[in-house]
């Protein structure tokens, strides 16, 4: 099974609805007009059942393979939000919509479903049931989530999921998966340190809230470099130290920090969530002050399936030939895993060659990864449910 050849008749057919939808980038949940549009071409191909607005505005499409013995049901899906930067690609179908961009290749991910969604459609050679996912909101609003509450998956009796994300820096036409943890849990705190503020050149009036933050800072780093195994990964970032004051001779009353959380091991996680909570108490106190922590769970670990990887890689390799089969973990997180945490199933990274990062104004997907893409989607229904 290399690249299905149907793929590269239509590759300028997906390639101009990819153009489409970058061009009409759209954020978060807002995604009513590339979802009102892949629903119409799913339609258009022939889908069994179309229904939009699940997870407020995700798209199922639901495809019957020409037998169904088993009765078994394959997730494929992809994500259709945009990132609300400038675009600077210069490309002639650049965003339409200033300070919105499709900076994350999801207008890729949405094209290439769609392009095997016509084809499986056309086709239909599988014993089984064929869902396709296009949700909303993967950059922060958990679209994900929002699908899987609204009870997509008993709904439509999925039993197995799978989804791709591009990777620059991976060639076009490669493919890289693991099994295990894939993407890392992003959890994100807040912290907030209350002293007694007072005039810079009386110190020892105040209790200096500035100079405790800078304490709680290097403290928090000790719980990655001193508390957790080496063998497990672990980032802790603070990223924005804000004071109430705003002149260079007031000791401030109070600081807020913020911040993110990345673990890729549940046990981690948790531990962390407490160890943090002692360290900022604990640092404050022994300096007069006092702090408090909040924590918020973000999107959880991404985690593939044994089973599943294996098909997915095996699938991948059939296509391309070029499998990357233990890539390492990213420590960026992917709402994808709600999902996986409800079925087995896999993630796998689509070589998007060297171009700029995903989330830098000047990338952009790569159309020539599209034909790998759609056949990897597409064979992963064909492989998983192989026709009666
Ligand atoms: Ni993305």
């Amino acid at each position: 099974m290399p690249v299905k050849n149907r793929f590269a008749e239509l590759l300028p057919e997906i390639t101009a609805w990819r153009h489409d939808f970058h061009e009409h980038p759209e954020l978060l949940f807002e995604v009513q007009r590339t979802a009102a549009k892949v629903a119409a071409l799913c339609r258009g191909f022939g889908c069994d059942e179309v229904v939009e607005g699940i997870g407020r505005t995700g798209v199922v499409a639901v495809i019957k393979g020409k037998s169904d013995t088993k009765g078994r049901v394959v997730g494929l899906r992809a994500d259709m939000d945009a990132l609300p930067i400038k675009e600077q690609t210069g490309v002639p179908y650049a965003s339409k919509t200033p300070g919105k961009m499709h900076a994350c290749g999801h207008d890729g991910h949405t094209a290439m479903l769609l392009g095997a969604a016509k084809y499986l459609a056309e086709t239909r050679n599988f014993d089984g049931t064929v869902v396709c996912i296009f949700q909303p909101a993967e950059e922060g609003g958990g679209g994900g989530r929002e699908m899987v509450e609204d009870g997509m998956l008993t709904r439509w009796n999925i039993d197995e999921v799978y989804g791709m994300h591009n990777m620059p820096g991976i060639p076009v036409g490669h493919f890289a998966i693991r099994p295990g943890p894939m993407m890392a849990a992003a959890d994100q705190f807040e912290i907030t340190v209350t002293g007694k503020g007072g005039h810079a050149a009386k110190p020892h009036d105040c209790i200096d809230t500035t100079v405790v933050s800078a304490h709680i800072i290097v403290a928090i780093q000790t719980i990655v470099s001193r508390n957790v195994d080496p063998m497990k990964q672990l980032v802790i970032s603070v990223c924005t130290v804000e004071t109430d004051s705003t002149a260079h001779n007031v000791i401030p009353q109070t600081v807020k920090m913020k911040g993110t959380v990345r673990t890729l091991d549940p046990g981690v996680q948790d531990f962390v969530e407490t160890r943090l909570a002692e360290v900022v108490e604990g640092t404050a106190l022994a300096l007069g002050a006092r702090a408090g922590l909040q924590y918020m769970r973000g999107y959880p670990v991404t985690i593939n399936a044994i089973e599943n990887t294996d098909f997915a890689a095996n699938v991948a390799k059939a296509i391309s030939g070029n499998v990357d089969v233990d890539t390492p973990p990213l420590m960026g997180a992917e709402d994808f895993s709600f999902m996986l945490n409800e079925r087995p199933g896999a993630y796998i990274f689509l070589g998007n060659g060297d171009t700029a990062m995903v989330h830098h104004p000047a990338y952009n997907f790569d159309d020539s990864a599209i034909p790998f893409g759609s056949s990897w989607y597409a064979g992963m229904a064909e492989a998983r449910m192989p026709a009666a």
